[in-house]
């Protein structure tokens, strides 16, 4: 089980219609040979999501998501790809066809652990939350309410209580499940040959993963001892990792659907997260007190664009703030800082000043480069004149990457007015600094790589329009030549086109889904989203000048092959051929790069 039989996928999206399917979920219009309808992956108001029945894939032109028919149930139902397949086979009446090669039986057998494992910590979870409103748990009802969590935000957490280092391994040995189980879960620690609760005589908040199943618990205890940690969480497990982990994210997911918000809210602590959602703010998140990762990041990028983050007020982790701030950058979020005055954390706020007043946090979030130069500055005592010269080196530093110099200079008022000096005596030694690079820069062979980088850059974007064109079957397309494409991905990718084209089939957009892992190949899935113009005929020429570029990189290294050849070639005749080779190639090149049409 649990390993699909090859081709399955592929027949089974054959025989649904993704138009009918879609419109269960959204408000379809026909226009042209597309259905188009509002976005249900970001908010708008005028449709810009369109299927392609035909083609069998969506895009949305606003926030560029695409995918297969699996892809949207998944997105939908919140599934895993597996469950996807099911559910849609059920929902068209067909057998679902495993692959029983042995190969599988591996895959299939930690599958049936992870399985089982998720179903034991929901069961976990379920007897924890069971416990909380047990006669003998008042501590834990008292706690409660001393913190003002109210009875919404218990179901919608699902918060519970572990009694003791029994309860709920007794309660889940009832129900089926050996102890190997539960401490394979992480539910349960092995100690001298005993198991028991891992987060016993603590309030459970469960943490979910994207697909909204419990994957652990955070134990928070209910006095305040000195030595105990005060939260627990969950050790790594199968399912667990708390590099990933983000408390809310199940909450953010369900709320999501019918806001249909594009911005988070990321805070440091569950009880923070709670209170926010209590409060009304249904898009707040936290990590699981580990620093924030790149897989945090990426998790959080594909619910939403944009982060505001709500750091605890204390300045003693600056540098780990910095740091936080630079991996949600790369991940592609858009990043505002929200500073909660008097080092409060958002759950002290909230109760002290009300919703309104955060929402006037909110607006006041600053643009992530005001906030670190704003901190820059706070570390600096600005009458003495060598910490004034230190906090300008420093502040010059961060805004010194920025990708212009125009962009740079925006910030050269803010530097001055915290340094109490002219913008003039910023700018320059922003100038001065930025000349140092560049002078750097050319020791170090920076420019020519900046070269190289833009030669791969142009045979790149070459490369993606021949594809593009090949995957939407442009009019304009020819297959009469062998090409070569630098990527592995492309290559495989035109691989399977040439065949395509080679034995007569007709292919789908839908099938790159099946042969591709589109997920993690993001290249491949940029040719499906490609944008071409309004014009065929510029795209036309654009992909004619992509041909050209393709093939006289090829000859280029043809080129240099047969010249080796030749420097190493012994034999006269030999010489000769390799050489009026070399000849008629190198014309060849120059034809072809005289042949760009503009
Ligand atoms: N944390 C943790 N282990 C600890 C302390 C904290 O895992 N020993 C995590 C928890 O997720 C916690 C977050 O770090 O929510 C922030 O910690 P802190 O600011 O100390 O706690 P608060 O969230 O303010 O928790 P509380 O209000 O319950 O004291
Ligand atoms: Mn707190």
């Amino acid at each position: 089980m649990d390993r699909l039989k090859d081709g399955f996928v592929m027949d089974l999206k054959s025989r649904c219609s993704f138009s009918q399917i879609a419109s269960k979920y959204l408000e379809l219009t026909k226009k042209g040979r597309n259905y188009w309808a509002r976005c249900p992956f970001h908010y708008e108001k005028t449709p810009s999501f369109t299927i392609d029945e035909y083609e069998g894939f969506y895009h949305c032109f606003g926030c560029g998501e695409s995918g297969d028919l699996i892809q949207f149930i998944r997105k939908m139902e919140n599934l895993s790809f597996m469950e996807a397949v099911e559910f849609l086979a059920k929902m068209v009446g067909v057998e679902v066809e495993y692959d029983k090669s042995v190969d599988a039986k591996a895959i299939a057998e930690k599958n049936r652990e992870k399985k089982e494992v998720l179903k034991a910590l929901n069961d976990a979870k379920e007897f924890y939350k069971k416990q909380i409103y047990a006669k003998t748990s008042v501590k834990a009802q008292n706690y409660l309410r001393d913190r003002r969590i109210n009875r919404a935000s218990l179901e919608n957490f699902e918060i519970g209580y572990s009694p003791n280092f029994q309860a709920v391994v007794r309660s889940l040995n009832e129900l089926g499940y050996d102890n190997q189980t539960l401490v394979n879960a992480g539910i349960a620690s092995q100690k001298d040959g005993k198991v028991y609760d891992a987060v016993a005589e603590r309030l459970i908040f469960p943490i979910y993963n994207n697909y909204c199943e419990v994957i652990g618990f955070s134990g928070r205890i209910l006095d305040k001892e000195l030595d105990v940690p005060k939260y627990k969480n969950t050790r790594q497990t199968i399912v667990f990792d708390k590099s990933r982990a983000i408390f809310g994210l199940k909450q953010v997911i369900n709320a999501k659907r019918e806001q249909r918000f594009n911005t988070l809210i990321l805070a440091e602590g569950q009880i923070d997260v709670i209170m926010l959602h209590q409060f009304g703010f249904q898009n707040a998140v936290a990590t699981q007190g580990t620093a924030l990762t790149e897989q945090h990041a990426m998790l959080l990028k594909k619910i939403c664009d944009n982060v505001l983050v709500c750091y605890d007020g204390d300045n003693a982790g600056q540098k780990a703030t910095f740091r936080a701030l630079d991996i949600l950058q790369k991940a592609g979020l858009s990043i505002k800082v929200i500073t909660i005055p008097n080092g409060q954390d958002p759950d002290e706020f909230l109760k002290k000043n009300g919703k309104e007043a955060f929402e006037k946090l909110i607006e006041n979030a600053e643009e992530l480069m005001d906030y670190k130069i704003r901190v820059t500055a706070q570390s600096f005592d600005m009458s003495s004149n060598d910490q004034r010269t230190k906090f300008l080196k420093q502040a010059i530093d961060l805004i010194r990457d920025l990708p212009s110099l125009a962009l740079a200079d925006v910030y050269v008022r803010p530097i001055a007015k915290y340094a109490n000096v002219s913008e003039n005596v910023v700018r320059e030694s922003l100038t001065a600094q930025m000349s140092t690079l560049k002078k750097e820069k050319k020791a170090t062979d920076e420019e020519l790589k900046q070269f190289s980088e833009n030669f791969v850059d142009a045979n790149q974007k070459a490369d993606k329009i021949i594809l593009a064109s090949m995957v939407h079957k442009k009019p304009y397309v020819t297959y009469d030549q062998t090409l070569a494409f630098v990527s592995t991905n492309y290559q495989r990718l035109y691989q399977w086109l040439l065949e395509k084209h080679d034995s007569n089939t007709e292919f789908r957009i839908s099938e790159l889904y099946d042969h591709f892992d589109l997920e993690n190949d993001k290249d491949i899935a940029e040719l499906i989203n490609f944008h071409f113009s309004s014009s065929e005929e510029k795209d036309k020429q654009e992909y004619l000048n992509s041909l050209n570029l393709n093939k006289i990189r090829a000859l280029e290294v043809e080129i240099k092959d047969l010249e080796t050849l030749y420097k190493n070639a012994t034999d006269l005749s030999k010489r000769t051929e390799l050489l009026n080779k070399i000849g008629n190639y190198s014309r060849e090149l120059t034809r072809l790069k005289t042949t760009f049409i503009n």
